[in-house]
C-alpha cells in the first residue's frame, strides 16, 4: 500500500530535511578528530564534560572482546554514527575509524555522508590520509568544510595553508574567519560573515564552552587588546585576503569546488562553535540520491534507505551483527515492513537502534539523513537498498583498490565449514575484499585489504568467532585494478606482462601489479584497455 501524502505529512517531511545536516570529518591520524568530535557534541550538548569521547572509548575497551585489539594497540578501528541537537537542527555526524589501515570503512561511510569536514592540523597541512579520504569526496561531489586545527601551537602560515589546498587538491578556498596570531600569541579569529572578532580565553583544556569576547572590527578597545604588532599584521592580511580572495558562492560550496575555510584550535575550544554556526548554515541539507527509478528525493513519502555498513559483536554480550542504514526518503517507524530490494522479501525492521557512539538507545522514527542501527541476522549486505513503493535500488558503494594481498590458508580439513562461513561474513560485512585465483585448483581465498590490521582483524576474528586458525601466505603486489568491459575486453588485449588476474567476489577481473610503474606500463602498452582503480558497483 502505497504511503498517503497528507497535507501535513508533507510538512512534516520538509522540516525535519529543512532541519537535518549530516558529515562526516576527513582527517589524517591525530589531527584532532576526536577532540572536535568532542566539542561538537559539547556544543550540541549531547555530552557535558570534554573527555567523554575518550572516556567512552576506555569503557568500551572494557566491555569488546575481540576490540580488544584496539586496546592493545591504542587505536579505533571501528565507525559509529554520533547523533546531536543544535540550534534546531539535527545533527548526524558519522565518524571514521582513525587507523589508516580502516580507510575502506571510511570510504563506505563518506557514501553515506552529505558534506564532510576536511581537518588539518595546522602546523602539518595536507597529509597522505586525508588526500586520499578528500579524492572520495571529490568523485561524490560532496561539499568539503575545512577547519584548521591546532592554532594555539606554533603553525604554518595561513596563507601558505590555502595555498596547498588550492595548488594539490584544485579546490578553491574562501576563508570564513581568519586567525588572529599563532601559537603562544593565538588570540582569536576574525569572523568575516559578521564582521566581528571573537576573541577566546583559554579554559583549562577546554573542559567547558569557552567564553568569548566579541568585538567589532571598528572597536578602539581592539588596540589594547592585542598588541600592537599583531594587530599591524592581522591589518595587513586582512586587506590582502580582501584583495586576493575569490567571491563567496555557496553554489560552488554544494558542488565541491569551493571549500570554506576555519581555523581554532579544539583542545582549547577556541573558533569551535563559530564553525558550527557557519557550517549549519552551509552545509547541504539530505538531497536526492541516484537510484534505478531515477533521483529519489528526500521529501518523497515513501521509505527508502540504503545500508553502507555492517558491524559485527559491537556488543559482545549478544554477538550480534548490526547493519547501518541511511534513510534517503520518507520516515523510518519502528517496526515497519519494507522490500528488501536485492532478495525481493519483505523485511520487518524491529528492534530499531539510536546509535551514539557505543550506546544504544531503541528508535521509534527516523527522516532523511539519519543513521539507524538494525539487527542484522545475515539479511544485508553492505549496498543494500530497502523501500516501499515504487521498486527502486540506489547505486551500490563501489569497493577501492586494496594495496595488500594474501592466500588466506585453512590447515585443518574439518574446519572446512567454518571457515568458509568465517570468510563469508567478513566479507559481506566488508571487513576485507575477497578475491580468487583464475586457476581452478587453487581454491583458497586470496584477502585483499587496504591496511595489515585489517589482515590481522579477519584473522582475530576467525579463530575468536568461528575457532579457525588460519595461516597467511603474502602476495607480492601492491595495486589492483579492474578491467573495464569485464573478461571480453582482457580477453582481447592478449597476453599482458608484470601481472596476474585473479577474480574479485563477483567473478569479475582484476589486476595485480607490483607497483605503479608495472601497472602505467601495461596502460602504456595497451591504451584500449580500461584499468579502473575504483569496483564498478554491483547492481
Ligand atoms: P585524532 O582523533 O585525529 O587522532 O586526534 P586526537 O583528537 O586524539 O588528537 C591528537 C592529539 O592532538 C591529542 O594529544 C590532542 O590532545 C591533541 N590536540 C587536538 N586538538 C588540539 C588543539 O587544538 N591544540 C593542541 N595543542 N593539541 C590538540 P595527545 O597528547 O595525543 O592526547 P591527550 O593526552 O591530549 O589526550
Amino acid at each position: 500500500m502505497a504511503t498517503e501524502l497528507t497535507p501535513d505529512f508533507q510538512q512534516e517531511l520538509v522540516e525535519a530535511v529543512d532541519h537535518r545536516r549530516n558529515f562526516a570529518i576527513i582527517s589524517h591520524p591525530d589531527a584532532g578528530k576526536t577532540t572536535l568530535t568532542e566539542k561538537l557534541l559539547l556544543y550540541g550538548g549531547a555530552i557535558h564534560q570534554a573527555g567523554a569521547v575518550k572516556a567512552r572509548r576506555a569503557q568500551r575497551h572494557a566491555t569488546s572482546d575481540w576490540m580488544e585489539m584496539e586496546q592493545q594497540r591504542g587505536i579505533s578501528i571501528t565507525s559509529t554514527v554520533l547523533q546531536f541537537e543544535y540550534d534546531d537542527y539535527n545533527i548526524n555526524l558519522l565518524d571514521t575509524p582513525g587507523h589508516q589501515d580502516f580507510s575502506e570503512d571510511t570510504y563506505r561511510t563518506l557514501a553515506a555522508a552529505d558534506n564532510a569536514v576536511m581537518l588539518e592540523d595546522a602546523a602539518k597541512g595536507l597529509e597522505p590520509q586525508t588526500r586520499k579520504l578528500f579524492e572520495v569526496c571529490r568523485m561524490r561531489g560532496i561539499p568539503i568544510f575545512t577547519f584548521f586545527n591546532k592554532l594555539d601551537r606554533p603553525g604554518r602560515d595561513p596563507f601558505e595553508l590555502m595555498d596547498e589546498i588550492e595548488q594539490e587538491l584544485g579546490l578553491a578556498t574562501y576563508a570564513v574567519n581568519w586567525p588572529i596570531g599563532m601559537g603562544d600569541r593565538f588570540k582569536g579569529v576574525f569572523d568575516r560573515r559578521s564582521r566581528k572578532i571573537h576573541l577566546f580565553e583559554r579554559t583549562a583544556h577546554g573542559t567547558r564552552e569557552a567564553a568569548a569576547t566579541v568585538i567589532d572590527l571598528g572597536d578602539p578597545r581592539i588596540e589594547d587588546l592585542l598588541e600592537q604588532d599583531l594587530y599591524y599584521q592581522f591589518k595587513e592580511e586582512l586587506e590582502l585576503l580582501e584583495e586576493v580572495a575569490t567571491e563567496f558562492d555557496l553554489e560552488q560550496v554544494h558542488q565541491g569546488k569551493l571549500t570554506p575555510i576555519f581555523w581554532g584550535s579544539a583542545m582549547t575550544n577556541f573558533g569551535v562553535e563559530l564553525f558550527l554556526e557557519s557550517f549549519l548554515d552551509y552545509a547541504l541539507k539530505p538531497s536526492s540520491r541516484r537510484s534505478t527509478a531515477g533521483e529519489v528525493e528526500p521529501t518523497n513519502p515513501e521509505f527508502s534507505g540504503f545500508v553502507f555498513k555492517l558491524q559485527a559483536n559491537m556488543d559482545p554480550k549478544h554477538r550480534d551483527r548490526i547493519a547501518f542504514i541511511r534513510v534517503c526518503s520518507g520516515k523510518f517507524e519502528k517496526d515497519m515492513a519494507v522490500k528488501h530490494a536485492r532478495t525481493g522479501k519483505t523485511v520487518r525492521l524491529s528492534h530499531p537502534q539510536k546509535l551514539f557512539g557505543q550506546g544504544r538507545g531503541s528508535l521509534d522514527e527516523a527522516y532523511p539523513g539519519d543513521v539507524i542501527g538494525l539487527n542484522n541476522p545475515g539479511v544485508f549486505a553492505i549496498g543494500d537498498t530497502i523501500y516501499l513503493g515504487q521498486k527502486l535500488e540506489f547505486e551500490g558503494i563501489p569497493s577501492f583498490s586494496p594495496e595488500l594481498f594474501a592466500y588466506l590458508r585453512n590447515p585443518n580439513p574439518s574446519k572446512f565449514k567454518q571457515f568458509q562461513k568465517g570468510v563469508n561474513e567478513l566479507r559481506e560485512e566488508g571487513a576485507v575484499q575477497i578475491m580468487y585465483s583464475t586457476d581452478e585448483a587453487k581454491r583458497e581465498p586470496i584477502l585483499a585489504a587496504v591496511g595489515q590490521l585489517q589482515f590481522e582483524v579477519v584473522q582475530f576474528r576467525l579463530k575468536n568467532e568461528y575457532g579457525v586458525e588460519t595461516l597467511l601466505d603474502p602476495l607480492g603486489f601492491s595495486v589492483a585494478r579492474w578491467v573495464g568491459g569485464g573478461w571480453d575486453a582482457l580477453n582481447k588485449v592478449g597476453r599482458l606482462f608484470n601481472t596476474a588476474t585473479v577474480k574479485d567476489s563477483w567473478g569479475r577481473p582484476v589486476l595485480l601489479f607490483k607497483n605503479n610503474w608495472n601497472c602505467a606500463q601495461v596502460e602504456g602498452e595497451h591504451p584500449a584497455l580500461d584499468l579502473r582503480q575504483v569496483a564498478p558497483v554491483v547492481s
